[in-house]
């Protein structure tokens, strides 16, 4: 082991300039426009996994292709060799608002320990510290204990809709003891953390239509309704003043948190004082009777993502506009389920839409929520190299994001996934100015290296 840890520690220059080379990439998989960059990132991916010695190759699918690579079977007498997945995507969010960004999303630019550039956390660098992980064993001449198999897909940030019928065509491949993903985060850099639970999702668009065309609000406002204001009259039904979604039926299957994880919760570092200056809001805001910890992680909600209509341009511009629409997504907790939540939206939209507009709902990706008990011993193998790579104790925690995949690969594939996040709270994922931290993508490395190892021991 010492090699490899001092393989990583000598070689973290060429790292940081490999994760540069990832970054620049601008594999956005939300913007049609990008999926040459998404082609040619997953390449890059491919090419670097065999230059450190793995079987890789690139898999096309109806939207964007999916990377395998695997280590060097090595034979072990019969006995069946440990097998674990590595899983990560390698597509980002959209960068917009570019004007917010102190340089270029897709210019990697170092300061301090932050390397700044849309992807940088989520999840470039979090996937490419495994890679580099085993990079360390192969080109050490290290035994690796067990056999793995790298799974790096170009649609997570959209549903990871490839993904799943991949699963299920290439199954006896990818049959593993468990899936790591890294893709999620860590409360501070003393914290590392194994994630046990993450929130599903809902997506829904929402358009009103009024007149077949903007009208001069002057000549024919008063007589219309406008598809704006009947689409914030709307909006605003769907959440009450206690902070809780106003749907009938919302919270009908969510599991109440016991009095236990509560009481966990709240040994996990949280300063709220830190938190509403760091968010720059004037007051933080959610469902009563819930602490912030568990209203963004263990309680489930309702986002306006976007919203849209009439003139956005400068000056003014008096019209009534023709439509409106907004982008919604809920999150889910145990036992939500969105296949029904998606179905007492639709409901509840249907009721109180006004008969002065027309109303189109277009449900999109959708995603179950996932929980699992941190106790088995995979979970303290994993715990175990967390320690050894932070030498901080580790915590365990709820994360509020999704990852679709995670039930689709307990489904299919019948294994848990071990949730090892190397994000900082301050590391901006979905925002301008993402950043990742280079301590935590050398911890990260490090992790991975004691991981293969703690696991293969069971
Ligand atoms: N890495 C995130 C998920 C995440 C972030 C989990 C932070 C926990 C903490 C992932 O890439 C992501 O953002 N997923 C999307 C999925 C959605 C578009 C279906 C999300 O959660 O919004
Ligand atoms: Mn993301």
């Amino acid at each position: 082991m010492q090699r490899v840890t001092d393989y990583l520690r000598a070689n973290q220059p060429r790292f940081i300039d490999e994760l540069c080379d990832y970054i620049r990439f601008p594999s956005v998989s939300a913007q049609p426009q990008h999926r040459p960059d998404l082609q040619a990132c997953a390449e890059w991916v491919v090419n670097h996994a065999q230059n450190i010695g793995l079987d890789a190759r690139l898999c096309p699918t109806q939207g964007n292709p999916i990377v395998v690579a695997k280590t060097p079977r090595l034979s072990s007498n019969g006995k069946p060799r440990p097998h674990f997945l590595v899983y990560g995507h390698y597509d980002v969010q959209p960068p917009e608002p570019f004007e917010l960004w102190k340089t270029p999303p897709f210019e990697p630019r170092i300061a301090g320990r932050s390397l700044f550039g849309r992807g940088s956390c989520d999840n470039k660098g979090q996937n490419l510290a495994h890679f580099k992980a085993v990079e360390a064993y192969l080109k050490t001449g290290t035994e690796l204990p067990c056999d793995l198999t790298f799974v790096i897909e170009g649609e997570e940030e959209v549903g990871s809709r490839s993904l799943a019928s991949f699963l299920k065509d290439h199954q006896d491949e990818l049959r593993c003891d468990a899936i790591v993903i890294s893709d999620t985060g860590m409360p501070t850099p003393k914290h590392p953390a194994l994630t046990y639970a993450l929130r599903g999702i809902a997506a829904f668009e929402i358009t009103l239509r009024g007149p077949d065309r903007d009208l001069h609000s002057g000549v024919f406002g008063g007589t219309v309704d406008n598809p704006a204001m009947a689409l914030a009259q709307l909006l605003a039904k769907l959440r009450d003043k206690n902070g809780r979604v106003a749907i009938p039926g919302f919270y009908d299957d969510v599991k109440p948190l016991s009095a236990y994880e509560r009481k966990q919760f709240k040994r996990l570092p949280f300063n709220a004082a830190q938190y509403t200056k760091f968010l720059g809001v004037p007051r933080l805001f959610g469902e009563r009777g819930y602490t912030a910890i568990e209203q963004r992680s263990a309680r489930p909600t309702l986002e306006i993502n976007g919203l849209t209509s009439g003139y956005q341009g400068e000056g003014s511009k008096t019209i009534v506009p023709a439509w409106a629409r907004v982008k919604i997504t809920t999150r889910l907790v145990p036992n939500q389920k969105p296949d029904r939540i998606i179905k007492i939206v639709r409901k509840h939209l249907a009721k109180i839409c006004p008969p002065t507009v027309r109303m189109e709902v277009e449900s999109g990706h959708g995603a179950e929520p996932y929980l699992v008990a941190p106790t088995g011993p995979q979970s303290q193998a994993a715990l175990r190299a967390l320690k050894l790579a932070f030498e901080h104790d580790p915590v365990l925690m709820r994360e509020g994001g999704s990852i679709p995949i995670v039930n689709v690969f307990k489904k299919i594939l019948k294994a848990d996934a071990l949730l090892l996040g190397l994000a900082l709270p301050d590391d901006n994922p979905h925002s301008p100015n993402e950043k990742f931290d280079l301590d935590c993508f050398a911890k990260g490395q490090l992790m991975g290296a004691y991981l293969w190892r703690e696991l293969a021991r069971l």
